[in-house]
């Protein structure tokens, strides 16, 4: 097995689970979740602008039905692994253009998005494709990367639904800055529990 390979074999394990009925509980389970979501977008778009949109580990557009209310939606894309929910995004959302593909290979050139973000999809990435991961997003964005993840100042792994070395709360501020130097924080805050959201850090970085 090449050293590619074996940094892989994780990422593939998780990869091959939520594209299983582990994923597809979660879409059935997550059928409101975006409901409250709308006056955080029209913040976000107000206050970066961005006629293009890329969303890593979209699920079934519970951000992306908001931000195609603001943005042409042929210029709004989603990718994720798991296909039911890929297909429920096509029927919700149905110009926007939903891909298949894992997050440490984005089909995109470089500098392709306005903004690209996750949103509870870092903390589903092994350590060893983490920085893979947050490379793409980063080399796909041409001005914003918006992360929002759930914030601990020391990694901590968290038992998932069953699963181990499935869900890791990190300081995901840290590892941006220190991999990205060329990010520049622009804003933060935390959506709580109160407001429909689930006690999430977001961080919005501009790239220099
Ligand atoms: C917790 S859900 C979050 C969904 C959505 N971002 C939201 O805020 O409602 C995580 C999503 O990321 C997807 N996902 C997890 N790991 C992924 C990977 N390595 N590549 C692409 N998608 C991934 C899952 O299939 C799932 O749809």
């Amino acid at each position: 097995m090449s050293k590619n390979q074996e940094k892989n074999t994780e990422a593939i394990r998780l990869e091959s689970l939520w594209n299983s009925d582990f994923g597809d509980d979660y879409v059935h389970r997550n059928q409101t979740v975006g409901e409250h979501r709308g006056p955080f977008w029209e913040m976000i778009l107000n206050e970066f602008p961005s006629q293009s949109m890329l969303e890593v580990g979209c699920n079934i557009g519970a951000n992306l039905q908001w931000i195609a209310s603001y943005i042409p939606p042929h210029q709004v894309y989603g990718i994720d692994v798991n296909k039911k929910a890929l297909r429920e995004l096509r029927e919700r959302v149905p110009d926007v253009n939903a891909l298949w593909c894992p997050a440490r290979e984005l089909p995109f050139r470089d500098r392709w998005f306005d903004l690209v973000f996750s949103m509870g999809v870092l903390i589903h990435q092994p350590e060893s494709t983490l920085p893979l991961v947050m490379s793409e997003i980063v080399r796909c964005s041409k001005k914003y990367v918006l992360c929002v993840e759930y914030h601990s100042e020391e990694t901590v792994e968290l038992p998932y639904r069953g699963q181990s070395g499935a869900l890791f709360k990190r300081n995901y501020l840290q590892i941006y800055q220190d991999l990205f130097p060329e990010l520049e924080l622009r804003k933060q805050g935390f959506l709580s529990r109160d407001e429909g959201w689930d006690d999430v850090t977001y961080w919005m970085f501009e790239k220099r």
